[in-house]
């Protein structure tokens, strides 16, 4: 069997990686020599993370796609131009294809799929969401016999590294970030993953599985982590809660909850527990109960890992005959229910100036539209302004943005300065 490799990027060089290191243990587990006959790159000369034949380089696409000795293309460069063109023109040439590109899958995936049916190929994407841990397959496979009602990720590496090191060692964002980059689990424009994009990507296509939904990407509310600072952290911290970056995706009676957003979740609750680059996914099904995958969700060997494994799973179904397994059927016309009626509590940290009735006026504006306070605190004081910082009950996001409107008004009020969703 050949393999063609589309970038050598962090993960491309990986792949090569375990291919040196566990040749022998692919042997054994497909029956087959495997060889590594091409890897595209943009520039030859760069020098890389892992030891190449430089007669194995090109920067010629045709020379991997257009290849008749090649059996399975991997593409890891990510994005879409030029690599959806990349991968059609592999399955048009009857070629498998596995690929790490959360991105394509999300917003091309459908064409893609249905163009390898009709070409008779596999295209495997395990890689794309949350790095090493298994959760395509497991969607595919194991949990099939089950409703799925209810799904909630830490699905993004890079910023649960972020929070965690703001939380545990006081650090600053912007530095934090860096070392992510260095550390290969950002996206080549870390943007994606600060600002919410890479998560919801990832939540498209679990989404997707889990409920049989044809998913617009952009039906789903994303919120990044850029407004979280280490304050919100603290207060979080004293309230009981961690911050986390989630996917939530949940099944209701009038249609799917679908949102990546900065989330206080409970300090018990097995996802709080998930930090540096690790992932957690929490399942809820109506069969198993709830179960949660745990596991490193970025990074170049575990994302390999996931690679790999669906390069062999490949090699298995070509040499059974069994490539182009039944896909279950999905519907287009499952309604993503509207933010405005989503039910949470709320934490609001509003900066005012320091004068007697404030906490008042405020607790009357949120009380006018139904929005009833679990705790109202005033925290630092700063020369004639303080810091409130309150926690709603369980209320509509619509009743606390119409609050929201007022509390603004009021003449106390100097800045809401942030307002982050709780979650169960
Ligand atoms: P990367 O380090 O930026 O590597 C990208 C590679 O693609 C580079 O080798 C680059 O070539 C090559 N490339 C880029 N544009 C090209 C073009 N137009 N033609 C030919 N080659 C091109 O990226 P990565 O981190 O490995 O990520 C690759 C994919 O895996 C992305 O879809 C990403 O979302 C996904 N992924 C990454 C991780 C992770 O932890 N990094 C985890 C899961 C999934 P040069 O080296 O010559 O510039
Ligand atoms: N940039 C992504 C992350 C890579 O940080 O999770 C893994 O998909």
């Amino acid at each position: 069997m050949n393999i063609g490799i589309l970038g050598l990027g962090t993960v491309g060089s990986g792949v090569i990686k375990i291919f040196q290191e566990n040749n022998e243990l692919i042997k054994k587990r497909t029956g087959e020599e495997v060889s590594i006959k091409k890897v595209l790159v943009r520039d030859p000369s760069k020098s890389r993370a892992v030891k190449v034949d430089n007669k194995l380089l090109t920067t010629d696409p045709g020379e991997i796609l257009d290849d008749p000795d090649i059996d399975i293309v991997v593409e890891v460069i990510g994005g879409i131009d030029p690599t959806l063109d990349y991968v059609l023109r592999a399955i048009e040439n009857k070629k498998h294809v596995v690929t790490a590109n959360k991105e394509m899958m999300a917003k091309e995936g459908w064409r893609i799929l249905s163009l390898a049916k009709s070409r008779g190929v596999d295209v495997y994407y395990e890689a794309s969401v949350a790095g090493g841990i298994p959760i395509i397959r497991p969607m595919k496979e194991s949990l099939t016999a089950n409703r799925i009602d209810e799904i909630i990720g830490i699905i993004n590496g890079t910023t649960n590294y972020i929070l965690t090191k703001m939380a545990h060692e006081g650090r600053e964002y912007a530095d934090v970030l860096k070392e992510a980059q260095q550390l290969g689990y950002a996206e080549a424009d870390p943007t994606s993953d600060v600002e919410g994009y890479d998560a919801r990507y990832k939540l498209a296509i679990l989404a997707t599985l889990a409920f049989g939904a044809r998913i617009d990407v952009m039906d789903i509310y994303t919120e990044g982590i850029t407004k979280i600072s280490k304050i919100d952290i603290k207060y979080a911290d004293e309230l009981g809660y961690a911050i986390k970056l989630l996917a939530i995706g949940r099944q209701r009676s009038d249609g799917l909850e679908l949102r990546v957003h900065p989330a206080l979740i409970n300090k018990s609750h097995p996802l709080a527990q998930v930090n540096d680059v690790f992932n957690g996914i929490f399942i809820k099904g109506n069969a198993i109960g709830e179960i949660m995958l745990y596991g490193r969700g970025a990074g170049q060997m575990p994302t390999a890992s996931a690679v790999v494994a669906d390069i062999i799973d490949i090699i298995r179904n070509i040499k059974t005959g069994t490539v182009n397994r039944v896909e279950s059927q999905y519907d287009e016309s499952i309604p993503v229910i509207d933010m405005n009626c989503i039910v949470s509590k709320y934490y609001i940290r509003i900066r005012v100036k320091d004068r007697p009735g404030v906490m008042a006026s405020i607790a009357k504006a949120f009380g006018d539209h139904g929005v009833s306070l679990q705790s109202i605190i005033q925290k630092d004081v700063k020369g004639e302004e303080a810091e409130i910082v309150l926690l709603t009950h369980d209320i509509m996001e619509k009743c606390v943005s119409d609050a929201l409107v007022e509390v603004r008004l009021l003449p106390a009020v100097v800045k809401v300065e942030n307002i982050i969703r709780e979650i169960r």
